[in-house]
């Protein structure tokens, strides 16, 4: 059995800056309101048509793969997480696996929305120990400024994200306590349309209280009508106050899990790296757990919610920063739309 390791790590987010203030011109919003609920002062956005999911993600898996001394060459397997895939079908994964050159190795997209990363990097994980791969990528990418309502109607969603992407290539180690000590992962869909994106998608509304009225045909249908964009129903909705319940209550909880699992104490940890959701999650998280300000790392005030690529990119801000040292206990959580969540305790 072996222990996998974060071999190398990378991130890149576009260059497009737009404040608070910036939205402003295209809602009904403000500074204040937003830095008050949020946290968040900017956020990125990609370029429209030149960058894609996929090109971030490349961006920083190339950053990666070179932290971790290899080549594109090498990679054995590729995992990518997120929801904003640049096709319907296929995924992100064999676009970058293309792109990049590589060889005819597996590729998985991941479709866990904000724990999106810490699920991949679970399944990357358990490939590492049972020998299977030696070089895994593993990418969280999200373009979410393609699919945001910018209109006043869209604000209380629309502010929160932000576009960028962060990547870790696993590898085997041999070093004793070193590496991903455990994963744990959880789900409960009870309240999955409380925060998704409905359409395009093949429901039909099923689900949903509020059905969508569809062109009257004998065969097929469409994944959305033009009148979804109209209304706003093609939309990603959120029920904010259900998320920050939930959130508040399941981040401590799977930490815990993880810190159990290893007869570890929340003490221990040297630096946390939540899912950068939001300001107020996060603190109150921290304070759950009883830990200083630094240990705990976050930089949503500058991208928003990046929701898969968030934890990679934080992960990889706070390394270069200096905030984790060789033999830091680092904690990673993340909790987001199904719902679903998790942890990953990593010595580093
Ligand atoms: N700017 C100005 N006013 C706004 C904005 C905005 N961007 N958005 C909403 N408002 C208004 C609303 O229209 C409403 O006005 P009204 O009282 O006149 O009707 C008022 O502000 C309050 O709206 P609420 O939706 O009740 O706002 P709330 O106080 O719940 O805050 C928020 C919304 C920030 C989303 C909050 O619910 C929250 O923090 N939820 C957690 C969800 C979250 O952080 N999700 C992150 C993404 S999911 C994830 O990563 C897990």
């Amino acid at each position: 059995m072996f222990q996998s390791k974060i071999a190398g790590i990378g991130y890149y987010v576009p260059k497009n800056v737009y404040t608070n203030e910036d939205l402003t011109r295209f809602m009904d919003t403000s500074d204040e309101w937003i830095q008050e609920r949020t946290g968040i002062k900017e956020r990125r956005y990609a370029d429209r048509l030149e960058e894609t999911t996929t090109t971030m993600g490349i961006e920083a898996a190339k950053v990666a793969i070179e932290r971790a001394g290899t080549t594109a060459e090498d990679i054995d397997f590729i995992i990518f997480a997120t929801l904003s895939p640049d096709y319907y079908f296929p995924g992100c994964g064999v676009l970058l696996q293309r792109e990049m050159g590589m060889k005819e190795v597996g590729a998985l997209d991941i479709r866990n929305q904000c724990s999106g990363f810490v699920y991949a990097l679970s399944i990357a994980d358990q490939f590492i120990k049972t020998g299977m791969y030696k070089n895994i990528l593993v990418v969280g990418s999200e373009k979410h400024s393609f699919a945001l309502d910018y209109s006043t109607r869209g604000r209380a969603v629309s502010v929160i994200f932000g576009d960028g992407a962060g990547a870790v290539v696993l590898q085997p180690t041999t070093e004793e306590g070193k590496g991903i000590l455990s994963t744990h992962l959880h789900a409960d869909g009870a309240d999955a349309e409380k925060l998704a994106m409905y359409y395009p998608g093949a429901s039909g509304g099923k689900w949903l209280d509020n059905k969508p009225s569809w062109p009257e045909q004998e065969l097929g249908g469409m994944l959305m009508t033009p009148e979804m964009l109209e209304d706003g129903t093609a939309f990603p909705f959120m029920d904010g106050q259900t998320v920050f319940k939930k959130a508040v209550v399941k981040f401590p909880e799977v930490i815990q899990e993880a810190l159990t699992k290893n007869n570890l104490r929340t003490t221990d940890i040297d630096m946390l790296v939540p899912h950068q959701a939001n300001l107020r999650i996060s603190q109150f998280v921290q304070k759950t757990l009883g830990l200083p300000d630094d240990k705990v790392f976050n930089n949503i005030q500058r991208y928003g919610n990046t929701t898969a690529a968030s934890v990679p990119i934080a992960l990889c801000e706070a390394w270069e920063a200096g905030r984790i040292k060789d033999g830091d206990l680092v904690c990673l959580a993340a909790f987001g739309a199904g719902f679903t969540w998790g942890a990953a305790l990593i010595r580093w």
